[in-house]
């Protein structure tokens, strides 16, 4: 039956992928939900959005302002229409104040849940979330409502509490909580267009500005594309799968370690030329103490590439010491054609392009 599914932060990394991937599959009117402070910027929102959406787009979405830090958010929408909610809208950095995260992914969340209590029709509501909403929790994480363990950083916490407001009202409408993986490329080319810690602090090594390694060797890392996250959750949209909680995210069996990863990384830098003539070697693992040690080391230093890049990849390094694995049998029982990229041709690719790309600095050649 033709709806319509609200998505906020659509014109977001995912948001606006998620919006052409609705609009392929199935015949939903959707309405693209952004922040924007005028109408000015709303137009400009809506003109990318319908450029990048291209004639699909026209007839079937309305593009909306809505920031979640206001109560009256979504008046111009007749809740009676809205059958699906998608809610991507967030403050992603891990570095994110925590007021800041509080009124935006918390306070947000629980305000679009008031609209969603209105929406009669609704049929799904889902929260993107992410795989660390698990924070210092260790061992297997299932695909359930978690209790806090403590985070390490405000973005884990805020994405947690987002979850456990929208998991306490299970009971009122349909909700799915989606915990995304850390999406480190486009496609399985390895395209990089939203660059996160993953990104930096690769950087910083092949750059030579970090030669420790935080982290234990032995942590699990869940990578994924955007292709596959975006087929991943508009599967998990569809009105045959069951709401719930579901880890968005390759087989534990099929997730490559920090170790694997850095050893890779370096294995591609060293096929470069100027990387070979600075004869940097390999980082050396080190333990939480003396990582922060250098943290607290670089905070003395004035603002410049290191301590730049390590303010991007600090708030998260804490995690690299808490070695988890994400059960996903809930997503792949949902999903007959689960179909998860492999990290190890990923991360070379990803890494090949980096390099090429100078981490984005140097315009790729196109074919
Ligand atoms: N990408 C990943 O690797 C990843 C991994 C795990 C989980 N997730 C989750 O997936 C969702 C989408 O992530 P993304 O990578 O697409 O993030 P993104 O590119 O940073 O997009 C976030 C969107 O939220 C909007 N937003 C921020 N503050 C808002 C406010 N006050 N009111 C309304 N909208 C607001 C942003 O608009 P402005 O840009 O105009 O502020 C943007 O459109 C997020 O909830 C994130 O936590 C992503």
């Amino acid at each position: 039956m033709r709806g319509t599914t609200v998505i906020t932060g659509a014109d977001g990394y995912l948001g606006r992928r998620l919006a052409a991937a609705l609009l392929d599959d199935g015949d939903d009117d959707l309405i693209l939900a952004v922040r924007a402070a005028s109408a000015t910027e709303l137009d400009g929102k809506r003109a990318r959005l319908a450029e990048e959406l291209g004639p699909d787009a026209v007839g079937r979405t309305r593009c909306v302002a809505a920031d979640v830090r206001h109560d009256s958010l979504l008046t111009d929408v007749d809740p009676g229409v809205v059958t699906r909610i998608v809610h991507g809208a967030a403050v992603t950095r891990f570095n994110v104040e925590h007021d800041v995260a509080a009124d935006v992914n918390v306070a947000g969340t629980v305000r679009l849940r008031a609209f969603a209590a209105r929406c009669e029709n609704l049929r799904r509501f889902a929260l993107l979330s992410t795989l660390y909403a698990a924070g210092e929790h260790q061992g297997d994480i299932a695909e359930e409502r978690l209790p806090s363990a403590g985070f390490v950083n405000h973005y884990e916490w805020s994405k947690w509490a987002a979850e456990d407001q929208l998991l306490g009202a299970a009971r009122e409408m349909p909700v799915s909580v989606l915990r995304l993986p850390t999406v480190v490329a486009d496609d399985d080319s390895g395209h990089v267009t939203q660059y996160n810690v993953f990104h930096n602090t690769l950087k910083l090594f092949h750059y030579g500005l970090l030669s420790l390694l935080p982290g234990d060797e032995k942590t699990p890392l869940s990578l994924a594309t955007a292709d596959f996250t975006v087929s991943a959750v508009t599967r998990l949209l569809d009105p045959a799968v069951a709401d719930g909680v579901y880890h968005v995210c390759p087989d534990p069996a099929e997730t490559p370690t920090l170790g694997e990863l850095v050893d890779l990384a370096f294995t591609v830098f060293e096929r470069d030329a100027g990387f070979r003539r600075r004869g940097l070697i390999r980082p050396v693992p080190c333990d939480r103490e003396s990582f922060d040690d250098l943290l607290h080391a670089a905070t003395g230093l004035r603002a410049g590439p290191l301590h730049q890049s390590l303010a991007s990849v600090s708030p998260f390094a804490a995690q690299l010491y808490l070695p988890k694995t994400f059960r996903n049998e809930a997503l792949r029982a949902a999903w007959p054609a689960y179909a998860a990229p492999d990290p190890y041709a990923l991360t070379e690719a990803t890494c090949t392009r980096l390099v090429t790309s100078k981490w984005g600095r140097r315009p790729e050649e196109t074919s």
